[in-house]
This record gives C-alpha cells, sequence and structure tokens, in this order.
C-alpha cells in the first residue's frame, strides 16, 4: 500500500482506519517474513520503511484501535540479525534452472543429450516430482546418527539450525535400516501443510501473534526461531528429495536413492515418478497439475532430475544450478486490481524505474500493493494509465508484473503517463543513451538516490554482508553527512567516537546496536576479492561475474593495474577527443568485435585503414540489412551506421591507433567465457571517472583485500588458458569445457600469446597453425584426458 496515494491520516474514519491497520498488519509480516527467511525481499527498505510509518501514525490518531499484533510492537524487525552459527557446506546447495513452458522441458533433454553426446533417439530416464514451496534444509547423519542441520543460506554458507529441526515430528534422529553410508546429508524442504497453516494462523490471531501470509513464509519463521519451544509448537514437516555430501554412494539412480531415503525413515514425496524422456515428463507434470488443489501442501511446479548418478556427475553444474535438473513452474496466479500512481524510483545505476502503485490485491496469498512496470517502454507496449484496472501475476517470489490493461474499465478523465525528462530525485536530465530502453539519470555522484543506492548495494548480504546496516541506516547515515562514499563506512567507530552527538543518541539506535553495527564492520575489513568487486556495483557485474573477474585478477593489484593501463591508452588520445567520444567509439570498436557477421566482413583491426573501402562496405551492409536482405535489428544497423560516421571526420580517425591498442587490450578480457562486452565497457565507465577512482583508492586503504583462491589448485590445469579446436571424439565440446573449467582451468574461444595449451581434434584448421606459430603447446584429445587425470 503506498503512502502517496492514500487519504491523509487526519481524514480516516475509524473504521478506514482499522481495515487498513489489519492490511498493514499482515503486510509488513509478510515482508518481514521475506526479509529475515531464504528469500529476496519483494520491497526496498524504503518502501517497507513508508508502510511502518503509515501504520505508526494511524496509530497515533487511534489509540485504541492499536493490534495485538501491530508491527509497531515489534522493534528493528528491519534490522538483520543473524542469531544462528554459520556453517559452511561441503557441497554447494545448488538451485534450479526454471521451464516455464514443455518446450523448455524438451529443449532440456535435448541439451542433456547433446551434453552427453547421445542420440536423439536413445532414452532419457527423469524422475519426476513436485516441487514443494517451502524452505531447503540439510541433515547430516554420521553413523545413522542426526549431528548437523543447516538451512540453504546463500547455497556456500548456511545457519546451523540443529536443534530446532530435531523438533520436527517426521525428520528421525535415528536412520534406521540398511545400506545406510557412514556420513549422508539428505537434503529435501521444510514445509507447513495447507490445514495446519490455517489452523496455525487461527492460534496465531487469537494469541495475537503474527498472522502469516503463507505457508512458506510461516515455515520459513517458524524453523528459524531462537526459542526452540517455538519450533516444536509449529506444525513443520519435511520431504527428502537430494542429497550433498555423502560417504559412497549406495544406488546408481536418483529414484534409487529416494527409495532408500524412505527405506531408512525419511519422508518422501509419494508423487515422484520415473518417467522416460521429456513427453513422459510433461504428461506427468500435467497429472500432478490437475491434483495440484488437491493436496494439502503447496507446491510451484515439477521438478525433472536425470535419473542415472553417473550421467548427473558427466552433467555436473553451472553458475548455481545442475545440468541435471530443471524445475517445471506452474504458469504465475493472477488477480485484477486497480493502478493508484505510478511512482519513479531511481537504483544505483540511475536507472529510472517505474513502479505501479495498486490498490492491494490479494495474489497467491500475498497481499502485492506494487508492481514494476521495468521501463518507458513497458509502459508504453502495456499502454498503462493510473487509474487503470490492470492483471497483475506473481510468479514465485519474483517482483508482481502488470501483465495488461482493461481498457474497457478505464476512467473518462485518464491521460497518458508522461515519463520523467528529469531524475524525480536531484533533478538533472534524465535520457536514454543509444540503443538503450532504460532512462537513465544523468547525476551520477551528485544524486542522493544513486548514492544511497549503492551504498546499500556496497553493504547487502552478497557484497560486504555488514549485519545492521541497510537501506534505512544508509539514508540516515547518508542524509546526517556521515557517509557518503564506502570508505566513510570504514572511518565510523572513529568519527563517532569523536562526535558530540554519537549515533547512540540517533533514532533508531542504542549503545548495543552501534556496538554491534561498529563490530560487524570491523570483521569486514578483511574480505574476499570478488565481494569488493560486486560491492562497487558496476553495472553488469554480477556475483558471478565478479568472481570469474576476481579469479582472472587474482587481487585486487591486478584489476587495479589493467585498468591503469586502459586509463593510460585512454590519455593518450585526450588532447584530441573528450572522454564521452572515446567511450562512444570504444563502445562501437567492442561492441562490433562480438558481432559474427561483421567480422565476417571486416575485422576491427580493418578501422586502421579507414578508407574508402571500409566506408562503401559499411554503407553497404547497412543497406542491405535495412532492405531485409541480410537479417540484423535495429542494434546492428545503428552501430553500422556509427562505424560510417565514426571513419568519416580525420579527427576521430586519428586517435584509431589508440582506440586499437585499447581493443586490443581488451581482449584479454574478452577472451574470458563468461566475460561480455558490457563487462568491459562498463568496468572502463567506472574506472575513467575520476571521483570513482578516488572513492576506490579511499576504500582500499581501508580494507585487507583477500586474494582469490586458486581453483582446484591440485589440479594440473588449473589456472591455465585453453582453447579446444577441431572437432572431440571422446568428450562433447560442452563437456570438454566445463571438465576443464571444474578444474579450474580458463577456456578461451581463440588462440593468443596468453593461450597455455590448445587441444586440437581432426580437422582443425587456423587455431591450430596459430599455436604452432606462436609456441603455444598443443595436444590430442587423448592427451589431454591424460593429462587431466595425470595428478
Ligand atoms: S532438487 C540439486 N527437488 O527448489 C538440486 N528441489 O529452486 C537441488 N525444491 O533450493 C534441488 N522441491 O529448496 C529439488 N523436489 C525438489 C524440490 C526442490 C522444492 C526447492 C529447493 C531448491 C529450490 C530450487
Amino acid at each position: 500500500m503506498s503512502e502517496q496515494t492514500q487519504k491523509p491520516v487526519d481524514e480516516l474514519s475509524e473504521k478506514e482506519a482499522s481495515r487498513e491497520l489489519a492490511i498493514l498488519a499482515m503486510e509488513i509480516a509478510n515482508h518481514d517474513a521475506l526479509y529475515h527467511g531464504d528469500d529476496a525481499p519483494l520491497i526496498s527498505d524504503a518502501e517497507y520503511d513508508a508502510l511502518r510509518r503509515r501504520n505508526n501514525e494511524i496509530e497515533a490518531r487511534f489509540p485504541a484501535l492499536v493490534r495485538s499484533d501491530s508491527p509497531s510492537k515489534k522493534v528493528g524487525a528491519s534490522v538483520k540479525q543473524s542469531k544462528f552459527e554459520k556453517v559452511s557446506h561441503v557441497r554447494p546447495m545448488l538451485s534450479l534452472d526454471n521451464a516455464f513452458n514443455d518446450d523448455d522441458v524438451h529443449e532440456f533433454v535435448a541439451r542433456v543429450k547433446r551434453f552427453l553426446n547421445l542420440g536423439e533417439a536413445d532414452d532419457v530416464l527423469l524422475t519426476a516430482e513436485p516441487k514443494i514451496d517451502g524452505l531447503s534444509l540439510a541433515l547430516r547423519y554420521e553413523k545413522g546418527e542426526l549431528v548437523l542441520a543447516a538451512t540453504r543460506g546463500d547455497g556456500q554458507i548456511g545457519e546451523n539450525v540443529t536443534q530446532n529441526a530435531r523438533t520436527i515430528d517426521n525428520v528421525p534422529h535415528k536412520l534406521a535400516g540398511t545400506n545406510i553410508p557412514e556420513v549422508v546429508e539428505i537434503r529435501g524442504e521444510v514445509y507447513i501443510g495447507k490445514t495446519d497453516f490455517l489452523a496455525l494462523n487461527a492460534r496465531q490471531e487469537e494469541a495475537g501473534g503474527k498472522v502469516f501470509a503463507n505457508p512458506r513464509n510461516a515455515a520459513a519463521g517458524s524453523l528459524r526461531q531462537l526459542d526452540l519451544s517455538i519450533t516444536a509448537s509449529r506444525p513443520l514437516k519435511f520431504f527428502a528429495y537430494a542429497w550433498g555430501d555423502i560417504s559412497d554412494l549406495p544406488s546408481d539412480s536418483q529414484m534409487g536413492m529416494v527409495e532408500l531415503f524412505d527405506s531408512w525413515g525419511l519422508a518422501v514425496n509419494p508423487l515422484m515418478k520415473r518417467v522416460n524422456g521429456s513427453t513422459n515428463a510433461v504428461a506427468h507434470y500435467r497429472e500432478i497439475e490437475a491434483n495440484r488443489a488437491a493436496l494439502d501442501y503447496d507446491i510451484d511446479g515439477v521438478v525433472y532430475k536425470v535419473d542415472r548418478l553417473d550421467w548427473q556427475s558427466r552433467l555436473g553444474m553451472v553458475a548455481r544450478a545442475p545440468r541435471w535438473a530443471i524445475a517445471h513452474k506452474f504458469p504465475a496466479e493472477k488477480a485484477t486490481t486497480v493502478v493508484n500512481k505510478i511512482d519513479i524510483q531511481v537504483g544505483r545505476t540511475g536507472a529510472l524505474t517505474p513502479v505501479a502503485k495498486l490498490e492491494p490485491v490479494t495474489v497467491g496469498g500475498v497481499v502485492v500493493s506494487n508492481a514494476t512496470l521495468h521501463n518507458a517502454d513497458e509502459i508504453e507496449r502495456l499502454g498503462v494509465r493510473v487509474g487503470d484496472t490492470v492483471v497483475i501475476q506473481r510468479a514465485g517470489d519474483v517482483i508482481p508484473q502488470v501483465v495488461s490493461v482493461m481498457t474497457d474499465r478505464r476512467p473518462d478523465n485518464s491521460t497518458p503517463f508522461e515519463f520523467p525528462v528529469e531524475c524525480p530525485v536531484c533533478g538533472s536530465a534524465a535520457a536514454a543513451e543509444g540503443d538503450d530502453v532504460v532512462v537513465r539519470c544523468t547525476g551520477g555522484l551528485i544524486c542522493a538516490a544513486q548514492r544511497v543506492e549503492r551504498l546499500s548495494h556496497f553493504v547487502s548480504r552478497n557484497a560486504f554482508d555488514i549485519d545492521g546496516l541497510g537501506e534505512k541506516q544508509i539514508t540516515q547515515l547518508f542524509s546526517r553527512d556521515w557517509v557518503h562514499a564506502p570508505a566513510d563506512i570504514f572511518k565510523l567507530a572513529v568519527r563517532n567516537v569523536k562526535d558530540e552527538n554519537p549515533m547512540q543518541k540517533w533514532d533508531g539506535w542504542g549503545d548495543l546496536s552501534v556496538s554491534n553495527l561498529m563490530q560487524a564492520i570491523e570483521a569486514r575489513r578483511s574480505i574476499d576479492f570478488h565481494r569488493v568487486l560486486f560491492g562497487l556495483g558496476i553495472p553488469s557485474i554480477g556475483q558471478e561475474t565478479a568472481k570469474i573477474l576476481a579469479r582472472h585478477f587474482k587481487n585486487i593489484d591486478g584489476f587495479v593495474t589493467f585498468l591503469e593501463h586502459s586509463l593510460s591508452i585512454i590519455e593518450q588520445t585526450d588532447q584530441k577527443m573528450d572522454a564521452q567520444d572515446i567511450s562512444s567509439l570504444n563502445y562501437v570498436l567492442m561492441r562490433l568485435g562480438h558481432l559474427k557477421e561483421f567480422q565476417a566482413i571486416i575485422q576491427p583491426r580493418d578501422l586502421f585503414d579507414s578508407g574508402e573501402g571500409l566506408l562503401e562496405l559499411v554503407h553497404a551492409r547497412v543497406q542491405r540489412i535495412e532492405s531485409g536482405v541480410l537479417k540484423g535489428d535495429n542494434l546492428k544497423v545503428s552501430h553500422l551506421q556509427r562505424v560510417a560516421d565514426f571513419a568519416k571526420t580525420p579527427e576521430k580517425a586519428s586517435i584509431v591507433p589508440s582506440l586499437f591498442a585499447l581493443y586490443e587490450h581488451n581482449q584479454e578480457l574478452a577472451s574470458i567465457d563468461g566475460i561480455g562486452v558490457d563487462v568491459i565497457l562498463n568496468l572502463e565507465d567506472f574506472y575513467f571517472e575520476p571521483q570513482n577512482r578516488a572513492a576506490l583508492m579511499d576504500l582500499l586503504s581501508e580494507l585487507q583485500v583477500i586474494e582469490a583462491a586458486e581453483q582446484a589448485s591440485d589440479s594440473p590445469v588449473s589456472g591455465k588458458t585453453v582453447v579446444f579446436t577441431g572437432s572431440l571424439v571422446e568428450l562433447t565440446r560442452a563437456e570438454a569445457k566445463a571438465g576443464a573449467e571444474a578444474l579450474g582451468a580458463k577456456v578461451a574461444g581463440s588462440v593468443s600469446k596468453k593461450t597455455d595449451i590448445v587441444v586440437a581434434g581432426p580437422g582443425a584448421g587456423s587455431k591450430l597453425k596459430k599455436a604452432q606459430e606462436l609456441n603455444v603447446k598443443t595436444m590430442t584429445e587423448d592427451e589431454w584426458i591424460a593429462f587431466i587425470a595425470s595428478k
């Protein structure tokens, strides 16, 4: 519910106030549970705070209406408090890729077959079972005894909830039966059944306790309780469906393993079935979907897993999900409601995101009052206006979306939404750049919204993970002029001691919370390199990319040296052009370097001799794309046109050598798998901005950055750059690449001086030749297989 669209508090009748307080209590409880549970919150901290503020204002005016479950009675809920001991998972707890339709499922099986080099007609047995909408839990049994229970956390590190798990009725404290491995970590889902959930909420309501928005939140909130008697009083249940650390595998199939779990006394899902191929898998999905309403627990899809465990291990995983499993999701739940207002939020990269403020409505058990409208194009595509009745949908934990507008219900006086041309926070011009659909505030670091968002990102869970610092606290520190840049966070303790109005005296703080905060900050002075990279909040550098970059550069010095080099190349041209021109031309160059069909006719190197020939080539190309003879989207046309324009002016042509030097320098990163052009360009944009450099240096002077660990350092190929070329016989290309990466090698697509090994199969051509010219070690596929097995 948005505060802006509501009646002012002093105009509310008692009845309206009471109704609104009830909704607020439920809504805030829901966000609390999301915040404290495994999943990302649906709303920003600022929105969350606005909800609480509204609640407090109404209560101040109607003290008699204060509810027993009022959010105002639960203090500090938005401060993250980790109360459980951290546990490192021996094997990461993975998530699953999603399939949203039948084709995605067929494609999944086709991919598996390609990866394993199977024929199209070959059978692939799969298991198909409900995807339980709860939270995952790992139960470690040693000699059959339950010794540890841990939540998923971020997949690497979870929380020790052993005592809590012991209170769950169907979690055995001791496994019984045969074939139990010495060590086995059973993984599965903790959930609360639908009937139990309703009864629990009724009890909570009666006792004036917290009312949960849905069974998943109730399960999450119940498991992670410091007071064990509370967990014990909640109707939690567990389904086992996977395993982690295990001393030996007592079966060779997924189904066999789950059958063993069953025989050891663990609860397994009765709807799990072994099917042959994707068509049968989808048939089982339909059956489960038809039964969904009758099940006494919430499910949000069907999970398929490759049944053969030897195949699972060959398939391995990519990013954070296994290649051998996929979740076929049920369609999103929908509802209709009215758009009261369209707000513009400014994100950390300055992106202006329109958000529809909705009349609160329940979708799949959750009260929704905001839906993202993404960008100006989306507003235009939907044709949505303030006052419109819209269909919204909510799938899983993703932010609710507006699906369509019911124009027949549009009020007469409505007008189209005008997207702002100024940043609503700092007033700077807001515009979309180049081919981007996103309108951004051009205020950069002068924009308070961007700074606060960047700082909030900096302290967030996957970045610096500073307990006790969220958007709310950052906003407070920022508006009091205490924190402007990341380094200021590490100077807080000193500043606080010196100030005559220390934080202890501020709203929302006390001796304990300030001392906890300072400790949490100190604990992060020593920090992993990839967290620093991610924390900088550079667009397109997410967690995975940050890890790849950290592994590549090893330490922060390597990173800074690389960008200093980029900068020095650019600075040589500085006299002739401004930075914006250079970055825009570099953008074109890098983009073109990645366009396959462009490479077929011109190499970026050709820009060196940007004579008539090149211009003609480019013009001809543009024409052919425009006339539809060649495939190519507007993006490509506009790139090509920029090249044409570029080559026209002699002044620009004169900086080509520097640009090309930059291009070559960037190939060091461009050849890394998983690093796209955007990453490189955004790194440059970040580093070429003097304020950012200064902020980074200032930060680094406060930190000890821990070097990226060498992956699988005992492997003979760890840290080596490998290129596969020609046809491989034993391994599929994907398998070879995944295998090399799992051993810590980097797999590149082209041969350069930096290549360590070229694995050449029959038919290898230019890459093999180049390797020989450059004296790079070459191997056959068999030699490679022997080599990686050699240690
Ligand atoms: S298998 C290696 N099976 O879904 C694969 N996950 O979106 C590990 N989930 O984190 C997961 N039911 O919490 C698997 N039958 C099922 C599941 C299931 C629910 C959850 C699990 C996982 C999440 C991934």
